[in-house]
């Protein structure tokens, strides 16, 4: 008779056969920081996270070396905001500031990488400008992300993130570096983003202006075969990562992207899936522990390379 539950008969040997482990350097902690605060501001939906001042952020960066993380990923949450996101392309813009104090402060012991998406810095939220008609105007986006690019690149950010969903978004920044001698500088292609419910804290923590929803550019929930064919186009435009989000309720398409991509794939655990695991722990439904520990390595298992999640420092602790 076959018997697998020779393996788990102890910890050890659970140990010994397990195929999957968190490591903290396949980690990567994303940090908001807010223009004009002097201390950190909690985000009531996610607890434990918060908006850094520029002080906090440098603290957070410490605390992400010494822990061995891979990276952060660092989001601006700008005080002014307007229809085509200046503070985006501003090199005093909060984000920009923000990537040199976390450089500095870095040095080589992480990889300091931002978001290049406009939506938390216009005041119509959306991540892309806007044309006559009130429509996210592909194009015109492009071109702001060009310069959104230039600037991040400038400020010494190691990795730029493409969140914005725009078309031709990695082939548009791309050139645009090359063009301006950063052609070592790396580009996350955020390839299959959903248009997903779980972002929702993620709105409150950048104080989002968004009215509506983001579903003519992000994906359907619905679609698996299209996250591929977005997986695809970024590989030949030119990513130099791919990424999957959210990471959860995606697991399958993040398992096709493993399996298709000659470059790496990651994950991220967003706002939401955050926030439910804190919300059910703290009335005591789920051990907290054991759901974070559990979530991140399947996020693993199923194919990411590496994972962004606002548990990283926690989780790297623990290890
Ligand atoms: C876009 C962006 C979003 C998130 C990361 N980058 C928001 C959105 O697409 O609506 C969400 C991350 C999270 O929920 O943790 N700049």
């Amino acid at each position: 008779m076959e018997r697998p539950r020779r393996l788990r008969q102890s910890p050890a040997m659970r140990r010994l056969v397990a195929e999957t482990r968190l490591h903290p350097a396949d980690l990567i902690l994303p940090l908001f920081v807010r223009e004009g605060t002097t201390e950190a501001i909690p985000i009531s939906s996610m607890p434990g996270v918060v908006q850094h001042s520029l002080d906090s952020l440098r603290a957070a960066i410490a605390e992400a070396a010494s822990l061995g993380l891979g990276g952060v990923m660092l989001f601006g949450v700008p005080e002014h905001k307007d229809a085509i996101g200046s503070g985006a392309t501003d090199p005093n813009g909060i984000l920009n500031v923000a990537t040199r104090v976390a450089v500095a402060e870095a040095g080589d012991a992480l990889v300091v990488q931002t978001d290049l998406c406009l939506d938390e810095f216009t005041d119509h939220g959306h991540c892309g400008v806007l044309d006559a008609r009130g429509r996210v105007d592909n194009d015109a986006s492009l071109l702001r992300y060009r310069d959104m690019g230039l600037a991040q690149a400038s400020a010494g950010s190691q990795l730029l993130g493409l969140s914005g969903m725009m078309d031709g978004q990695v082939a548009a920044v791309r050139d645009a570096l090359d063009g301006a001698g950063f052609s070592d500088t790396p580009l996350l292609g955020y390839s299959a983003k959903y248009a997903s419910a779980f972002y929702g804290p993620f709105r409150e923590a950048v104080q989002s202006s968004l009215v509506g929803d983001r579903r003519t550019y992000q994906q359907d929930p619905a679609n698996r075969r299209e996250g591929t064919h977005e997986l695809l186009l970024d590989i030949e435009e030119g990513a130099d990562i791919l990424m999957v989000k959210p990471a959860m309720s995606y697991l399958d398409v993040l398992a096709d992207a493993a399996a298709l991509s000659p470059v790496p794939v990651w994950a991220y655990q967003v706002s939401g899936e955050y926030a439910m695991i804190e919300a059910a722990a703290a009335n005591g439904w789920i051990d907290r522990t054991r759901a974070i520990h559990e979530s991140v390595v399947s996020i693993k298992r199923a194919g990411a390379d590496a994972v962004l999640t606002y548990f990283a420092a926690e989780i790297a602790k623990a290890l």
